[in-house]
Order: C-alpha cells, then sequence, then structure tokens
C-alpha cells in the first residue's frame, strides 16, 4: 500500500499518464497531476473526486518544457501536499518536423522535473528520498526510423536515467532512479507515426513503424501500469531500465564495460 505517500504525475490527462494515476490512487497514494491540457486534466479531476474522494488528487496546468511554470508547480504542491515521495516524468510527444520542441518535452522537460523532483525529495535537503521514474520507449532501446529525434530524446532518458542513479547512490540521495520502456501502447500518442504533420520527412517510412508493431503488438494502458507500479513499490530495483511488451515485462540488461569490435587500420 502507498497510503501516506505523495506521488506526482507529469502529463497525466490521458493514456499512460492516466493510467500511472489510477493505479497510484488505487494504491492509496496522493497523486499531483501535472498536464498542459487544462480541459482534460479538470475533467479527469472530478472524474477521480467522484471515484476515490476530493482530497486524493490536485490538477495543476503546466507544460514540462517551461522552467518557470514547472518550478512554480512544484511550489504549490509542496506547499499543499508537504513532501514528495514519487514523480513520474511521463509528459512527451512525437514530432518530428517541430523537433526542437520534442527535445524540449521529452527530454530537457524530464532533466528538468527530476531536478525539481529531487530539490524536494533527496535527504540533504530534508526530503524523505523516494523514487523517480523516468518513461522512456522501446525506442529508447532501440532506434524506430520515423522518429530519429524522438529515438534520441528516448535514448537520452535512459542514459540520463542510469547515470543519475548512479550519482544518487554515490551521494546517498535515498531517491532510487528507473526507466519504464514500454514498447506501442494503445494511446493518442501512436497515431502521430501516421501523421505527416508529426513525422515530416519520415513520413515516408511508416510501413517500417508497422512492421516494428507486428513485431511489438500494440499494449494497452493497463499493463503498463502495473509494470510501473512494481518499479515503484519493487525497493531493490535502482537505474533499472524495464523494457514492457506483449509477453510481458523484463528488465534491460546492459554491457558492464563498452562492448567494442577493434579492427585493423
Ligand atoms: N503510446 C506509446 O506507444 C508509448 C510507447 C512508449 C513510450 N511512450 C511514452 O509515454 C509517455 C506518455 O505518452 P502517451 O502514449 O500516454 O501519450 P498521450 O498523448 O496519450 O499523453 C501524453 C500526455 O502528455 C501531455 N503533455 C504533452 N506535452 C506536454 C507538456 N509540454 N507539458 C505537460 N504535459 C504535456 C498531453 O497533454 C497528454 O495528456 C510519453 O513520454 C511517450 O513518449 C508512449
Amino acid at each position: 500500500m502507498l497510503k501516506g505517500k505523495v506521488a506526482v504525475v507529469s502529463g497525466a490527462a490521458r493514456g499512460l499518464g492516466k493510467s500511472f494515476t489510477h493505479i497510484l490512487l488505487e494504491n492509496g497514494a496522493q497523486v499531483a497531476m501535472l498536464d498542459v491540457d487544462e480541459a482534460e486534466g479538470q475533467e479527469l479531476q472530478v472524474q477521480l473526486n467522484q471515484q476515490f474522494g476530493s482530497e486524493r488528487t490536485q490538477f495543476y496546468k503546466a507544460d514540462v518544457a517551461s522552467e518557470l511554470q514547472f518550478t512554480d508547480v512544484f511550489q504549490k504542491i509542496v506547499s499543499k501536499f508537504g513532501h514528495i515521495d514519487i514523480f513520474c516524468n511521463n509528459a512527451g510527444i512525437v514530432d518530428e518536423k517541430n523537433w526542437e520542441k520534442t527535445v524540449s518535452i521529452n527530454l530537457s522537460g524530464v532533466v528538468r522535473g527530476t531536478y525539481l523532483a529531487l530539490d524536494h525529495m533527496k535527504k540533504q535537503n530534508g526530503g524523505n528520498g523516494g523514487i523517480i521514474i523516468n518513461v522512456a520507449s522501446l525506442a529508447g532501446l532501440g532506434p524506430l526510423p520515423s522518429a530519429p529525434v524522438y529515438t534520441a530524446t528516448k535514448f537520452g532518458v535512459v542514459g540520463f536515467t542510469r547515470a543519475l542513479s548512479m550519482a544518487s547512490q554515490a551521494s546517498g540521495y535515498g531517491v532510487r532512479i528507473n526507466a519504464l520502456c514500454p514498447s506501442f501502447v494503445r494511446t493518442s500518442l501512436i497515431d502521430s507515426f501516421d501523421q505527416k504533420e508529426k513525422t515530416g520527412n519520415f513520413h515516408n517510412l511508416a510501413a517500417i513503424t508497422h512492421s516494428l508493431m507486428d513485431k511489438f503488438p500494440i499494449i494497452e494502458v493497463e499493463q503498463v501500469a502495473k509494470a510501473f507500479l512494481h518499479l515503484v513499490k519493487d525497493e531493490c530495483v535502482d537505474g533499472a531500465a524495464l523494457l514492457v511488451k506483449s509477453t510481458g515485462a523484463e528488465y534491460v540488461i546492459f554491457p558492464k564495460d563498452m562492448e567494442t569490435t577493434p579492427i585493423s587500420i
């Protein structure tokens, strides 16, 4: 049970973020939901108030690409809930045309959110420690040719998570940091892979994405939420990347040292 725990989820208004919010509430936590989509976020809050009671959730409008908005929302969350135990960097987009925006949200937003969360969570600052879960992707483990910048941001999230987890252990932050790597999930995001305004110059490669979907069949948000909950609860896991696919969840095995193939020049 997560009774007494306070969680913050970005991109919580729909899709995976909504399912993470739901499973956290079912397990007793309080959840601060953060999203740019105010209408959808407020509507979700009304539904959750009816289901779980009005003191369990609070929606905050904020863009994770904005330092000012993100910082302001964290202050409001800490003022209301007193502390943060669980933080999930989930907000993300696919937009190869406006690729700088993709980097700002998917990678800079994760770094920004993690540092803000650590300010409140790490033991050196009087925090209780806790867990940070960064939502990467299957595309953070292997390339998605129709979305090279999306791929780059997700590889970045996996690398950032692994390095920061080691930094946290070495410095005694008391915060576990893990990456969740879902394969294709049935949310509005996967429609982006068929939209020319999102895939831009790589629109001609949609068939490659579809053949990857044949190899990694689309899964439901509830399956990913169960894997998310496992990462929240298993206190032995730190610095891991958990791949979630139709056949189940698997920890990714990374090479211990750089493995290379020598050549003669
Ligand atoms: N759906 C998939 O196939 C899949 C697979 C692997 C990883 N992911 C990752 O899961 C995460 C959630 O994606 P999803 O599939 O639920 O997508 P989604 O589009 O259904 O939901 C994304 C949510 O993030 C919010 N958001 C977008 N930009 C934001 C910003 N700048 N600031 C705050 N909130 C913002 C949206 O309003 C929306 O509520 C993303 O990081 C995505 O890359 C998705």
